[in-house]
């Protein structure tokens, strides 16, 4: 896809699953692509094989409940490319649990990973991409954005609140080249549920991940989201399991 050549792509949670899946496929269609995520070691062998495939990778340590190092890896993507296409706010953490557990610390890091990390971004990556003129917001939700289940309510009601920035930001900068767009998966392979400590929850959560989709399948999504021609603003898109 020629429409992806010399973008310059930060993907965020690219160290696992869906984000590092993405950061290959971007990537591979000739994106320079910034990735960031806690754990550098994963990053810096994603980089490497990313290279050895004749792409182009830089590597930013990112934990996106920090303000300053969202700027940081922003900061890093301009220095090292000269230009901002888009961000992807994918980094995010799923420890399910009933609300009556009140596992009140794991709901707090769903909201400061999942809405806080979503909103760094944006606040780190606007003010360049109104500078530019142009910029992609790509904000990862979930199914759990349209419809709640037992054990989900704190993660959907994350994914509902990316959901409404997504949409409130789209018509806020209506008519300034910024594009906005929402990717919501199914159940897909990855690390995610690995986040669950509540034993009733993570028993629910193997049976409902035996049709998990490959994390490529979402990659696609976002690169085809990306892809688009600079006025076009895809702007919603639920990729699931056929059941
Ligand atoms: N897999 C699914 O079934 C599914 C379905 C719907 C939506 N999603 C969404 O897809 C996104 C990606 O998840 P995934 O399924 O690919 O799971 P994953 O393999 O667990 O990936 C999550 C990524 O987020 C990063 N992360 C977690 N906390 C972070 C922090 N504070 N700062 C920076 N990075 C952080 C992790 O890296 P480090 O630990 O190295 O920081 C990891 O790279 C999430 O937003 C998730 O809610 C997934």
């Amino acid at each position: 896809m020629a429409a992806l050549e010399g973008k310059v792509v930060i993907v965020t949670g690219a160290s696992s699953g869906i984000g590092e899946a993405t950061a290959r496929m971007l990537a591979h269609e000739g994106a320079h692509v910034v990735i960031g995520a806690r754990r550098l070691e994963k990053l810096d062998a994603l980089a490497t094989a990313i290279r050895k495939e004749g792409g182009s990778a830089a590597v930013q340590q990112l934990d996106v409940t920090e303000l300053s190092q969202m700027k940081t890896i922003v900061d890093l993507a301009i220095s090292r490319f000269g230009r901002l296409d888009a961000i992807v706010n994918n980094a995010g953490v799923m420890p399910l649990s009933p609300l009556e557990a009140l596992k009140i610390e794991e709901w707090n890091r769903m909201i400061d990973v999942n809405i806080r990390g979503v909103l760094h971004g944006i606040a780190a990556g606007l003010p360049v991409m109104k500078a530019q003129g142009f910029g992609q917001f790509v904000n990862v939700a979930s199914i759990g954005a349209y419809a709640v289940s037992p054990t989900a309510a704190v993660y959907c009601a994350t994914k509902y609140a990316v959901w409404a920035i997504t949409d409130g930001l789209r018509q806020e900068v209506a008519g300034q080249g910024i594009r906005l767009t929402l990717v919501s998966p199914g159940v897909t392979e990855s690390e995610l549920a690995e986040t669950i400590t509540d034993r009733e929850a993570k028993e629910l959560m193997k049976e409902y991940r035996r049709i998990a989709l490959p994390a490529s399948a979402i990659a696609r999504a976002i690169v085809y989201a990306i892809g688009q021609p600079a006025d076009v603003d895809v702007n919603e898109l639920i990729i699931r399991p056929v059941v």
